[in-house]
């Protein structure tokens, strides 16, 4: 109390330079104490129910002074439900488990097509010669493909139905991880469409694949109707959308991280569910928002936020560019091979949407699609 005294008397002296109201005689002294005395109560009080959360105390005195934020109270919160709190535990084990490294690496080329694959001569010179550095794996889900390249011989795996914007995309794709973990040399995952050539050699794929340490997942906000657009409130709490994202469905993945969709599943039943046409009236599209989410989510920094498949949306239509064969050219291929940004056009403004990401990591797209894949599943 004494500090205060003194403090109170000091100031008494500058109170009294301040010209006294002609109406209004100054107050008097024992009223002035015990104002003061509950101004200074009120505030430890306040300063005890809300403590500052700045790194260095905040002291009533320091002459560093206090920023009112520091005394707001925090934003609450929010108490995470037990499904989270056990997923969260699982995923945060599986991705602080450093990965093992065989000796045998092998890259996991999983094939999504609705039948034939058309490329498949063009994939087989492409892996000849580097056998024991890759595995097949094809989903097949409309007509079974009669294969010409003994390295995709018997490599299909079981499959189902797969309609276009539906769940039954997201499952194909987890089904193709799946049957890729059993094989544990296989270190990194790369999903492709029937529509997709190499535009590397396998050895600058495999060697930019397996010694990045990130998953090569697309990944960015569309405040547009067809992005944030799309998300539905069903999805809460787990999945806000300032959290929700955009992508396209092409992915590498490596190993932790196809674990890690293998073990989710609480974000898995909120996309099945929620994220789906005509939930809300909107038409959410499983397979471009919920490994997006997910990654952002969980693990922000071990995704690249581009996928390496190049497309090209310069058209401005529903469906990106389509090659024919006479657009395919050596200069074509060189110029698609030394893009070093990559493009995110989202759906909020037509004009000005598109949005480049630096490449920073080996500046080059790997693979191309030739076709949207879109047109060839039921809808
Ligand atoms: C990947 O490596 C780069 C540099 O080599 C590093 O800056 C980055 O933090 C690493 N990311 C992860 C997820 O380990
Ligand atoms: C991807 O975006 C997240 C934020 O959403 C960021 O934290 C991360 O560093 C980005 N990754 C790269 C490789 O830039
Ligand atoms: C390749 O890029 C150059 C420079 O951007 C452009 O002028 C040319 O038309 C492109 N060629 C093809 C075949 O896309």
């Amino acid at each position: 109390m004494k500090s205060v005294k003194a403090w109170r008397v000091g100031n008494m002296g500058d109170l009294q330079i301040l010209p006294a109201t002609r109406h209004r005689p100054p107050l008097k002294r024992p009223m002035w104490i015990i104002g003061l005395v509950s101004l200074v109560i009120l505030f430890l009080v306040c300063a005890y129910i809300y403590p500052p959360h700045s790194r260095g105390a905040c002291y009533m005195f320091s002459s560093r002074g206090c920023a009112l934020t520091d005394w707001l109270p925090p934003v609450p919160v929010r108490e995470l439900t037990d499904e989270e709190i056990a997923s969260r535990v699982v995923i945060r084990d599986i991705l602080n488990t450093p990965p093992v490294r065989s000796k045998n690496s092998k890259i996991a080329f999983l094939f999504l097509t609705p039948g034939p694959l058309p490329f498949e001569m063009l994939w087989d010179k492409f892996f000849h010669g580097h056998e024991g550095r890759f595995s097949v794996y094809v989903h097949a889900s409309r007509d079974k493909p009669v294969h010409f390249s003994r390295y995709f011989i018997n490599r299909e795996i079981r499959s189902d139905q797969v309609v276009w914007g539906r769940i039954s995309m997201v499952d194909a794709e987890r089904r193709l991880l799946a049957n890729a973990l059993k094989d544990p040399d296989n270190q990194h995952f790369v999903l492709l469409s029937d529509s997709c050539v190499p535009l590397h050699d396998f050895d600058y794929v495999y060697n930019y694949l397996m010694y990045s340490n990130m998953s090569f997942i697309d990944c960015f906000e569309d405040p547009g109707p067809h992005g944030n657009g799309r998300y539905s409130e069903h999805m809460l709490p787990e999945v806000e959308i300032k959290d929700f994202r955009k992508g396209a469905q092409w992915f590498t993945m490596k190993r932790q991280h196809a674990l890690i969709v293998m073990a989710d599943s609480l974000y898995y039943s909120k996309f099945r569910d929620y994220c789906k046409h005509g939930v809300d009236g909107k038409n959410c599209i499983a397979d471009e928002h919920y490994l997006p989410t997910f990654f952002h989510m969980i693990d922000p920094g071990g995704i690249a936020n581009r996928s390496v498949t190049h497309v090209d949306w310069s058209e401005r239509k529903w469906h990106p560019k389509s090659y024919k064969s006479h657009d395919i050219s050596y200069e074509l291929l060189k110029n698609i091979t030394s893009v070093d940004t990559s493009e995110h056009v989202t759906s909020d403004d037509q004009d000005s949407a598109v949005a480049a990401l630096p490449m920073e990591w080996y500046p080059t797209a790997m693979l191309l699609i030739r076709q949207e894949i879109l047109p060839r599943y039921p809808q």
